[in-house]
């Protein structure tokens, strides 16, 4: 019997409409246009401003624009993964509020939380569901405000993230097209130097942690950096290797959107050339669990069946990792 592999057949975006430059970031903090270019590569990032609205209502979007472009039914679905940090809530799920909003009934449904290796750990998990051969449909949502969780007083951390959610359709194939290997890592020591200190079971909600600001997002750059510069490239690496591919087998690098600097050093040491590197990170900024697909959804026309794609993640946690994906349709 042929092996059954988990094929992404569409994906879909939603991004909200309003735009923060990096000339309204200096009119809030003492930074710049030339500093935030120069050191991360961010021009603009979208925010979900409604305070009323969560990371579920931009899920919700991501699914709905999904249904409306490949005809998919509420009803096909038979199971929902959601990558994000940012729930709607501590609990339940947003997996489960998305469910509810796009009228899914007839599945079961659950929430990821690897930061901006999200995609890549849900696709994975995701992808197991597809292979065993009982599942036919399967969405994985990216929903992400980052925005609710950014500190605008804080210029070495509120340039960085912005708003996203995507919803990606997993089918079985027994074509050689879907995702082909995958290399997924964590190592814990990296958990004080990128996290939100407060309102987990730590140090629960007070007034003091609201006071102390320890409810947003705290980031100690210049370590998380030099771990993700090398961890991103060596998974990249030892990916290629494994699967015996040269710089010129591969069509694009799809790697997260944290920073220029680090996209760069990746691909350097990938020996491709930039044309082989899919980067929007100018204009959306660190989308955490969202760069990725979006990267995907703005580069699918240009994507052709059975094209090489290494997805390369690191984030939070530490988690990191790379996915060999062979594509599987011509738009
Ligand atoms: O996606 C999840 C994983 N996260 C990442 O991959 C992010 C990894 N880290 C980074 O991308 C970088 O460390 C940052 C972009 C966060 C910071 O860049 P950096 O080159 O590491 O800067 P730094 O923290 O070493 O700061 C250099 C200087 C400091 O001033 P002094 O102490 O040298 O006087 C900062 O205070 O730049 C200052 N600075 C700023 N200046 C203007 C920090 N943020 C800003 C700012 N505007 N926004």
């Amino acid at each position: 019997m042929k092996k059954i592999r988990s094929a992404i057949t569409a994906i879909a975006a939603a991004l909200p409409n309003d735009v923060l430059t990096n000339d309204d970031l200096s009119k809030m903090v003492d930074t710049s246009d030339e500093w935030i270019m120069q050191r991360i590569g961010i021009k603009e990032r979208r925010i979900l401003k409604d305070k009323n609205k969560g990371a579920s209502d931009l899920g919700t979007e991501a699914v709905l624009n999904l249904f409306k472009k490949t005809g998919l039914k509420p009803e096909d679905i038979e199971l929902v993964v959601c990558a994000t940090i940012t729930p709607d809530y501590p609990l339940p799920a947003t997996a489960n509020v998305i469910s509810e909003k796009t009228g899914i009934k007839n599945a079961w449904s659950f929430d990821i939380s690897a930061a901006c290796s999200g995609y890549l750990y849900a696709l994975e998990v995701a992808s197991k569901f597809v292979e065993s051969g009982e599942y036919k449909k399967v969405l994985l949502v990216t929903a992400e405000k980052m925005s609710a969780i950014t500190n605008y007083a804080d210029r070495t951390t509120c340039p960085l993230f912005g708003d996203a959610a995507t919803a990606t359709l997993l089918e079985p194939t027994t074509e050689e097209v879907g995702v082909m290997d995958y290399i997924l890592r964590t190592d814990g020591i990296g958990y004080k130097h990128l996290l939100i200190k407060a309102g987990g079971s730590v140090n629960p909600a007070t007034h003091e942690t609201v006071d102390k600001g320890e409810h947003f997002l705290y980031q100690e750059g210049q370590t998380v950096f030099k771990y993700a510069v090398s961890r991103m490239a060596d998974v990249s690496i030892e990916i290629m290797e494994r699967n015996k591919l040269s710089a010129e087998d591969i069509a694009f690098l799809v790697p997260h959107q944290a920073n220029m600097r680090i996209i760069d050093a990746t691909a350097k040491r990938m020996n491709l050339s930039p044309e082989k590197v899919m980067i929007n990170i100018q204009r959306y900024g660190n989308t955490t669990a969202s760069t990725i697909p979006l990267c995907l959804w703005e580069w699918e026309k240009q994507l052709k069946k059975g094209d090489n794609l290494i997805l390369a993640s690191f984030g939070a946690g530490f988690t990191w990792g790379a996915v060999f994906l062979k594509w599987a349709y011509n738009s």
